[in-house]
């Protein structure tokens, strides 16, 4: 009877310690033979990083291409916090504060609703300023492109 129960509580050890080990197996996936801009790759691989682009630290403004074009932002904004309680790039680019910080004025955009409405501050769909401008580093392209600015910006 003694030995039966040990013999219980050992493979009772065994199946939950195999089951643990399997919890924390990674999945594998087959992704079907498809290269995509992370090159071949599994979904359940982590592939290697690239190395972090360098951004000029301050550069003179970038023409546009088009007429509606966010404009590229011509310095770095690594550390600027955009968040609840805080708008880094609002502190220089503000109505207030562009004259005294040397920095573009927001457009008058910035205020409107999607309504179409002119609200007294900016409007939430301009707060989170990246979401629509970037910086540039000299990156080679990812993609192939024959875009042509209009000619009345050339
Ligand atoms: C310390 C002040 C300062 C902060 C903070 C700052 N900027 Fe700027 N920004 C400038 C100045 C100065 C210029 C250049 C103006 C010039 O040379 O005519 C500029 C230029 C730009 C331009 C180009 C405007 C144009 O007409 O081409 C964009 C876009 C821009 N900034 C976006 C941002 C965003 C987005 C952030 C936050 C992530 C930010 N900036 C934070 C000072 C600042
Ligand atoms: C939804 C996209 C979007 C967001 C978010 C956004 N912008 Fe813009 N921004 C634009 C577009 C498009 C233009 C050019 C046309 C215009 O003025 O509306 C522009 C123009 C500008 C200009 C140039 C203005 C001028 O008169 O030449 C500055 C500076 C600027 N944005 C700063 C900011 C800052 C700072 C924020 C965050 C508080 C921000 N933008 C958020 C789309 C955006």
């Amino acid at each position: 009877m003694k030995k039966c129960l040990t013999g219980i509580v050992a493979l009772g050890i065994f199946v939950l310690s195999t089951s643990v080990w399997s919890a924390g197996e990674v999945m594998q996936t087959d992704n079907g033979g498809l290269t995509s801009l992370r090159g071949y790759q599994q979904i359940s691989e982590v592939n290697k990083s690239e190395a972090m682009k360098r951004v000029p630290r301050d550069h003179s403004t970038v023409d546009r291409n088009y007429v509606q074009q966010p404009p590229v932002i011509p310095h770095t904004t690594r550390g600027y916090q955009v968040n609840l309680n805080a708008n880094k790039c609002l502190s220089c680019h503000s109505f207030k504060n562009a004259g005294a910080m040397g920095a573009t004025k927001i457009s008058v955009t910035h205020f409107e609703t999607r309504e179409g409405t002119t609200l007294s501050d900016v409007s939430p769909r301009r707060y989170f300023c990246l979401q629509c401008h970037v910086t540039q580093a000299d990156a080679r392209p990812l993609v192939g492109n024959t875009f042509r600015p209009v000619d009345s910006l050339q």
